[in-house]
């Protein structure tokens, strides 16, 4: 199959690498030739493990080519994937779609015969059809068909994710033609048997958005279980182990932590909510997610100068972690940077260090001084918190940092440290929802 990405972001990337590395030949298209070049030339926009060598050997291979000529690149295609970003629209959280917009009008204009244009985008429910709108009204004269793709994969497993998916979820409004192309598309993942579902195009929107709300739901539910925990003297890790061992209700996203960040499940909750109220079917529970996780991530800072014994002015506070989660360096909605603003509010210093992802954080905390691993973050420091939970932080020589602090506040957000090791080192522990003994 010929294929053609539009877009070279997270999704654009990894999906475009991974087709190629099928087999298929790909085309990935880019406005932004600065981006294109670094490509080319072997520097992956983003941090993503396995990314680089993916890209190389495809390109090498000849089945991975950049072009920031959209209309070169949509000749002959098979298919051509939007995977251009859609953030929320400043002042009403609504997705902002005007970027899949103008690439469905270039990708038209371009076209010279039948093709199918699938959005890989997370787009709300109807965009597929003002896509196919504006595919009939430039191109009456041509076959278009219009699909929309989800993708569920995760940053920093992004690769993984994507060429071993749970499920492939197509939406269609009936077209074989178009059936046909996104099954032969996804024909080599038939070896790892994961489902390739077809639907209706607006079902396929949806699924996307409902999925994504879905777990940050269950990351909430399980957060504010974590606050009760800590009020009655429970345990969040037993209680997450005790509900998640019944299959209904599985053990994964069930971590109690500082709140969900990203690029997509901030922006993603927000869509939906705002979608449920255009259609008067207002989706509440969710309308309460996005308001408890915006005001947990401050409250980690309050949590944070209560572990300083109430009172953060003139201490210095170090954090480990600084993007929303480990393995990408991906700053977008993290709780480190609700943190830093109430530490910085309340009068503390903060030095960070994070393996990735500081040279995005420096200039979003201009005041925070940035160390170059966590041994010398946590020199002299008051307290040490644990922000993301990145492999290097698991196995820290604790008493080596405790004896290095001035203070012996250790806050661990992400439950990582037994109160009995922390203790030995000398450390007075705060965890996530108990005591971690
Ligand atoms: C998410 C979805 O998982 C993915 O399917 C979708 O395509 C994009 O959004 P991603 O944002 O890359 O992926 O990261 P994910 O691993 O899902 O974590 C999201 C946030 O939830 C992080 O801030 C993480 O720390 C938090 N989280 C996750 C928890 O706090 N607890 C958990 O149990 C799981």
């Amino acid at each position: 199959m010929k294929i053609t990405m539009i877009g070279t972001g997270y999704v654009g990337l990894v999906s475009g690498a991974c087709f190629a590395d099928f087999g298929h030949d790909v085309v990935c298209v880019d406005k932004d030739a600065g981006k294109i070049a670094a490509i080319e030339s072997g520097r992956m926009p983003i941090f993503e493990p396995g990314l680089d060598q993916l890209v190389g050997n495809n390109a090498a291979a000849g089945r991975l080519t950049f072009t920031t000529d959209l209309a070169a690149g949509v000749k002959g295609a098979d298919a051509i994937f939007i995977a251009v970003g859609t953030p929320s629209r400043r002042g009403d959280g609504h997705a902002d779609l005007s970027y899949v917009y103008a690439a469905a009008r270039e990708i038209v204009g371009a076209l010279d015969g039948p093709a199918v244009i699938v959005t890989k985008s997370t787009v709300p429910v109807g965009t597929g059809d003002e896509v196919e709108r504006i595919a009939r009204e430039l191109r009456p004269d041509l076959d278009i068909q219009c699909v929309s793709n989800p993708e569920f994969l995760r940053e920093g497993a992004a690769i993984g994710d994507f060429k071993r998916p749970d499920r492939v979820v197509v939406g269609t409004t009936g077209s074989e033609r178009a059936i046909a192309v996104m099954s032969q598309i996804y024909r080599p993942l038939n070896l790892n048997q994961a489902p390739l579902m077809f639907t209706g195009r607006r079902t396929a929107e949806l699924i996307k958005y409902a999925a994504n709300a879905f777990l940050a739901t269950k990351i909430t539910f399980i957060n504010e279980m974590a606050d009760l925990c800590e009020a009655v003297g429970a345990e969040v890790q037993d209680v997450s182990r005790g509900i998640g061992l019944d299959n209904r209700i599985g053990g994964k996203f069930l971590h109690a932590g500082p709140g969900y960040g990203g690029s997509c499940f901030p922006k993603d909750t927000l869509a939906l909510v705002k979608t449920g109220q255009d259609h008067d079917a207002p989706i509440r529970i969710v309308e309460t997610v996005v308001q408890v996780n915006d005001l947990r991530k401050r409250a980690m800072g309050r949590k944070i100068v209560k572990a300083l014994g109430g009172d953060a002015r003139g201490k210095t506070v170090a954090l480990l972690g600084l993007t929303f989660k480990p393995n990408t360096d991906d700053m977008r909605d993290a709780p480190s940077l609700a943190i830093v603003q109430a530490l910085e509010d309340a009068g503390a210093t903060i030095v960070a260090y994070d393996p990735e992802g500081m040279e995005v954080a420096a200039p979003m905390m201009p005041s925070v001084t940035m160390a170059s691993d966590a041994y010398e973050a946590a020199d002299g420091a008051d307290a040490l918190v644990l922000v993301t939970e990145w492999d290097i932080f698991r196995a820290l020589d604790l008493k080596r940092i405790a004896a290095s602090m001035a203070g012996k506040a250790l806050i661990d957000l992400r439950n990582i440290y037994p109160l009995a090791e922390a203790q030995d080192a000398g450390f007075t522990l705060t965890r996530v929802g108990g005591s971690g003994s």
